[in-house]
């Protein structure tokens, strides 16, 4: 991540999207309590400091400070005992030595700045007086309180009407140009991550299926997931020939990831790999363009010979592989046999 760009995480529920970026915050319980916990492994590096080897007081003070993080439901990540201003008025005041009248003032501005009217009195309301929409700007003053490098907003807009969904997006944009923050923006909606990112990760299995530019993952997309991603999103863009296509089968769970790809139980393709090495073997991120990775055994060749079958306003039919469902319904693009489970993404 670097500051001013904004990357979106894709994928579906239980896709480990959320417990990535608690892993990042440093939210997790971690093993060592005796009612046992999460075990984080790896590294996770902020302006170079490694957070997963640093002690949780130094985590805490980063946390809030250095990134800050905005959750889906702003009604239970607000505290609703407390006032909205006493909540941002304390979020500053764990950072900067500054009496209460400072910190009031500084909610008083940052309730402003996301657009809450009369800010000099709604700071004295208590949650449930405000509205969603409301809610979820009173968190991002919260978040923003310290001028985070890093902002991460986990499905920031999921609980929200779709007017105001728009209007809190625009809000994170335009404070991120104003802020300079780094942003992640974590979502299973496709609509959203067009619109908003320079970058795009795509997620799977807890692990990363595909990573580029947005231009590169929306235009060249490598990976069958990907694929399934993008068949199931409806498109005003091109004329649309076919019905949208749902990916087969539901995420794994992640206790038991399935052996080599984790997505081979519901891709399409494994036979285009040849051999059981989509069963067997992992396959690792490579390279397939500038700052695009891909992690999927098909050839590049393959994958792009694919996808020009499977874009959306291709004439070529879709499903390449696959047959389509008995009743006559979508041409399962990216997954194997019609299976009972359709998980299809929402998009907007
Ligand atoms: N890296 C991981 N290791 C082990 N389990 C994980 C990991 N990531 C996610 N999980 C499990 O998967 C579940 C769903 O993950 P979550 O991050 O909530 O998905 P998402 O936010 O994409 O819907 C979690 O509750 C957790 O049990
Ligand atoms: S072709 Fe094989 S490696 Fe590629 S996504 Fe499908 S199962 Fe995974
Ligand atoms: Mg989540």
């Amino acid at each position: 991540m670097e500051r001013g760009r904004t990357l979106g995480i894709v994928g579906e529920s239980g896709s480990g999207k959320s417990v990535t970026s608690l892993a990042i915050m440093g939210l997790h319980r971690t093993s060592t309590t005796k009612r046992g916990g999460t075990t984080v492994s790896g590294t996770i590096r902020l302006d170079g400091e490694d957070l997963v080897s640093a002690s949780p007081g130094r985590v805490r003070t980063l946390r809030g400070s250095k990134m800050a993080m905005i959750f889906q439901d702003p009604l239970t990540a607000l505290h609703p005992f407390y006032t909205v201003g006493a909540q941002i008025s304390e979020a500053y005041r764990v950072h900067n030595r500054v009496s209460k009248q400072v910190a009031r003032k500084r909610a008083i501005d940052l309730l402003r700045r996301v657009g809450i009217p009369q800010p000099t009195v709604r700071v004295d309301d208590y949650p449930h007086q405000f509205s969603g929409g409301m809610r979820q700007r009173a968190m991002i003053a919260m978040a923003l309180s310290c001028d985070p490098e890093l902002l991460i907003a986990d499905e920031p807009t999921t609980a929200l009407d779709v007017t105001v969904q728009a209007q809190i997006l625009d809000l994170i944009m335009d404070l991120q140009s104003e802020f300079g923050s780094a942003v992640i923006i974590i979502t299973h909606d496709l609509g959203v991550v067009a619109e908003v990112s320079d970058d795009v990760l795509v997620m799977y299995a807890g692990r990363v299926a595909e990573t580029g530019s947005a231009a590169d993952v929306f235009r060249q997309p490598g990976h069958p997931y990907a694929w399934g991603l993008l068949g199931s999103m409806p498109r005003l863009d091109v004329a649309r020939v076919d019905r949208l296509r749902p990916i087969r089968g539901t995420p794994p769970s992640l206790i038991n990831v399935p052996s080599g790809c984790p997505f081979h139980p519901r891709c399409g393709y494994p036979e285009q790999v040849g051999g059981d090495r989509c069963q067997t073997e992992v396959p690792l991120l490579r390279e397939t363009g500038p700052a695009h990775r891909v992690a999927c055994h098909l050839t590049r060749a393959k994958q792009q010979e694919i996808w020009k079958q499977l874009a959306p306003g291709s004439a070529a039919k879709p499903g390449a592989t696959a047959e389509p469902g008995a009743d006559g319904d979508a041409a399962p693009a990216a997954t194997a046999e019609p299976g009972q489970d359709v998980t299809g993404v929402e998009a907007s």
